[in-house]
C-alpha cells in the first residue's frame, strides 16, 4: 500500500510532468510560427519525453497500489520575445523541477520508503541530464546574438534530434 503522503506528492509531480510536456509543446508550437522548425522539433521531443517521465508516476502509483488522481493543468506561456529567452525560461524550469524531485527523495526518505527512493534516482541523474542539454542550447544561442547564420546552423543542428529508442521491456 503506498504511504498517503507520498501518493499526493507523487501525484502532484505528476501534474508538474504533464505541465512540462505541455509547456514544452507550447515553446514547439511557438517556433513553428516563427519558422524555426528545428527548434520545434527539439521542443515537441522534449516534450514527448516529458509525458514519459509523467507516465513513469503513473505507473509508479498503480503498481503501488495508489490511486493516480489527474488535476488541472495550467495553460502554459503561448510566445516568446526571442530563442534564447525560450531555452532560457526552459533551463529556468527544469532546474525548478530538479528542486521538486529533490523535494520529494527528502520526503522518501524521511517516510523511510525505499522503493520510492529508488524509483526517484533514475529522476535525479535525469535531471542532471535536462538541464545540461537545455543550458547548453541556451549558452549556444547567446554566443550567435543576432548572427543570423549561426541561428540558421544551429536550428538545423537541433532539427536532427530524435526520440531515444524505449528500452526493451
Ligand atoms: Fe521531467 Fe524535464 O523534467
Amino acid at each position: 500500500m503506498l504511504n498517503p503522503k507520498i501518493e499526493e506528492a507523487f501525484n502532484r509531480q505528476l501534474n508538474a510532468e504533464l505541465f512540462s510536456s505541455y509547456l514544452y509543446l507550447s515553446m514547439a508550437a511557438h517556433f513553428e510560427s516563427q519558422n524555426l522548425k528545428g527548434m520545434a522539433n527539439w521542443m515537441r521531443i522534449q516534450a514527448q519525453e516529458e509525458n514519459a517521465h509523467a507516465m513513469k508516476f503513473f505507473d509508479f502509483i498503480n503498481e503501488r497500489g495508489g490511486k493516480v488522481v489527474l488535476t488541472q493543468i495550467d495553460a502554459p506561456k503561448l510566445e516568446w520575445p526571442s530563442p534564447l529567452a525560450a531555452f532560457q525560461e526552459a533551463h529556468q524550469h527544469e532546474c525548478k523541477i530538479s528542486e521538486l524531485i529533490n523535494g520529494l527523495v527528502d520526503l522518501a526518505l524521511g517516510e523511510k520508503d525505499h522503493a520510492a527512493n529508488a524509483f526517484l534516482q533514475w529522476f535525479v541523474t535525469e535531471q542532471v541530464e535536462e538541464e545540461a542539454s537545455v543550458l547548453e542550447i541556451a549558452e549556444k544561442l547567446k554566443l550567435a546574438g543576432d548572427q543570423g547564420g549561426v541561428l540558421f546552423m544551429l536550428d538545423r543542428e537541433l532539427g536532427q534530434r530524435t526520440l531515444p529508442a524505449a528500452p526493451p521491456a
